[in-house]
């Protein structure tokens, strides 16, 4: 069986001093951990990072990359510039990207492309509005997002990780309960087994508010292979107990 992978995603917080710290106490904390860990952190502190956990169990990330290899698209990262510094992970079609940046399937896919292509696992994160659980559209709209880079990736798609982040889950205190998650995770999985026969090794996260309370349950379901925690992975103590649960 494949280990679980716990990913933080910081979002825009941290500072040089912050960061070092959280680093410090999460790595005091770590040991041997039975799962994979990543940290997806701002761009800016990748750097920082790399020193940080060099030698380490933690696995870096990034946010997002540019769906172009290079030239002029200021204000955009490479995936060649995350690959120079040491980067694994890059969420990509992040809600808040979606939401606040316009990202649309088809810019998600291309740069889920981008980064398979420059050797970094995209965290394809994927789920529904209020608005269309609601409305009953909650399969529709996941599968509609994974569908886009399905197809843009074809074969390579055994490479990616999947996050289902319902987004009137993130950042909100209400989690989807065990059965709700595990539901669309199956869906996805089916999904992903239709379009490869290696469907098997793909990851597929829960995200939105996972916390040290309701980790575990989450993480026992039989489609859930790890987390995707933003609030909880900015406190050493949460994140730690999170990933001292994925076993
Ligand atoms: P919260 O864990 O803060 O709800 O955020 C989830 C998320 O968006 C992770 O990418």
């Amino acid at each position: 069986m494949k280990k679980k992978l716990i990913a933080g995603n910081w979002k825009m917080n941290g500072s040089l001093a912050a960061n070092e710290a959280l680093v410090k106490a999460l790595l005091a904390g770590l040991a041997t951990p039975a799962c994979q860990v990543a940290l997806c952190v701002p761009s800016i502190y990748l750097g920082q990072l790399q020193t940080l956990v060099a030698g380490s169990a933690i696995e870096m990330g990034a946010q997002d990359l540019s769906a172009h290899e290079a030239g002029a698209f200021t204000g955009e990262t490479s995936a060649a510039m995350l690959r120079e510094f040491g980067v694994r992970y890059c969420l990509v079609g992040h809600s808040e990207r979606r939401q606040y940046h316009f990202e649309t399937d088809a810019l998600v896919a291309a740069k889920a492309q981008r980064a398979l292509a420059g050797g970094i696992t995209p965290i394809v994160c994927v789920g529904e509005t209020l608005a269309e659980r609601e409305a009953g559209k909650t399969e529709e709209v996941v599968k509609r997002q994974l569908a886009a880079v399905i197809h843009a990736n074809g074969h390579c798609i055994s490479e990616i990780v999947v996050a289902y982040e319902p987004v009137w889950a993130i950042g909100t205190g209400k989690t989807a309960s065990t059965e709700q998650a595990q539901q669309v995770h199956a869906v996805l999985r089916a999904q992903l087994h239709a379009a490869s026969e290696h469907a098997d090794r793909i990851h597929i996260l829960y995200g939105g508010s996972m916390n040290a309370a309701n980790a575990a349950q989450l993480l026992a379901q039989p489609d859930i292979d790890g987390g995707l925690v933003g609030g909880a992975s900015l406190k050493a103590p949460d994140f730690l107990s999170i990933i001292a649960s994925a076993r």
